[in-house]
């Protein structure tokens, strides 16, 4: 399987901070947005990536990022011209894409939670089909909205309806075959203009092709759509960093898990950070007895 980040958009919401940057760029706490949806498809065991953004900020994530062989993974870059929807990651990521299956994950959204690496894992070998996840939440309706049956089979799902047909959020991380480019091409636009994410996933339910897996209190989905929610997902990464000396999206130390890179990488990776706790952390992980966390990681 495949991965995409969605990395696009306007960020209007959000102005003037994203006046002049993307906000996928923005800090979470101690490291840059994209490292979270990055280290969710790391987590997937998705090797292969493409990162979608903007004309202006593409240019951004190469620097940061590079062709993310020092994680030991291939990182691709495209541009998306205007942000007409989420859909369009699979038109615009078609070559990309090729025969395989693909992730979409979105650039701003956050996860952290009990046993979410094991369900990732699960979710990237499928072969036929989607998967996609609901959230509980208090308001649902600025979200896409899944209504299920008692045996979590889908019933129906709308995009930002104001009066929602269940508590269950579609956070921005989806699993498709293959089909999903040509089911991606198929939609058209909706009374907002955008190329909707809801549309593709409606067709894969219509065909009764879609799996919904519904994530309980264990896990954590951050919202960084306001300055407000922005803020709180920094204070919880601190938080749970602190208590736990355990990061969250330390994209080396995935890597590093992972065995995509060796210990020698990972000391060279931490050498110039050396002066943020952050370095100090992946040194520590390098110098870890082998024995002492890996219950801790076994996700
Ligand atoms: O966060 C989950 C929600 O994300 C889902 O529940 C909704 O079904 C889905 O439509 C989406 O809703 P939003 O209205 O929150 O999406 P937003 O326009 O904020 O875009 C999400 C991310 O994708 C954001 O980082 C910007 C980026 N993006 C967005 C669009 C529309 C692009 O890269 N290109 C785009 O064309």
């Amino acid at each position: 399987m495949k991965g995409i980040i969605m990395a696009g958009g306007s960020g209007t919401r959000l102005y003037p901070l994203t006046k002049a940057i993307s906000k996928q760029i923005l800090p979470i706490y101690d490291k840059p947005m994209i490292y979270y949806p990055l280290s969710v498809l790391m987590l997937a065991g998705i090797r292969e990536i493409l990162i979608i953004s903007t004309p202006r900020d593409i240019d951004l994530f190469k620097d940061l990022l590079g062709t993310g062989r020092h994680l030991g993974i291939e990182i691709e870059y495209a541009i998306q011209d205007k942000p007409n929807g989420l859909a369009e990651a699979f038109i615009v990521g078609e070559e990309f894409i090729g025969n395989s299956s693909v992730a979409l994950v979105l650039g701003d959204n956050i996860f952290y939670g009990t046993d979410f690496g094991h369900r990732v894992q699960e979710a990237a070998s499928l072969e036929q089909g989607g998967i996609i996840f609901g959230c509980f939440v208090k308001d649902p309706s600025a979200y896409g909205v899944i209504e299920v049956d008692e045996n979590e089979k889908p019933i129906s799902i709308e995009e930002k309806p104001v009066f929602p047909k269940s508590k269950f959020a579609v956070p921005g991380l989806y699993f498709f075959d293959n089909h999903v480019v040509q089911r991606a091409k198929e939609v058209t636009p909706s009374p907002r203009g955008e190329l909707e994410i809801t549309s593709v996933i409606d067709q894969y339910l219509s065909r009764g092709e879609l799996s919904v897996k519904l994530l309980g209190r264990g896990l954590a989905w951050l919202d960084t759509g306001t300055n407000e929610s922005l803020l709180e997902a920094s204070n919880f990464v601190e938080a749970i960093q602190k208590r736990q000396g355990l990061y969250i999206a330390c994209i080396e130390e995935i890597a590093y898990r992972r065995e995509y890179i060796s210990r020698t990488q990972l000391i060279e990776l931490a050498r110039p950070l050396m002066k943020t706790d952050y370095g100090k952390y992946l040194m520590d992980i390098a110098n870890e007895e082998s024995s002492s966390v890996p219950f801790l990681f076994s996700s």
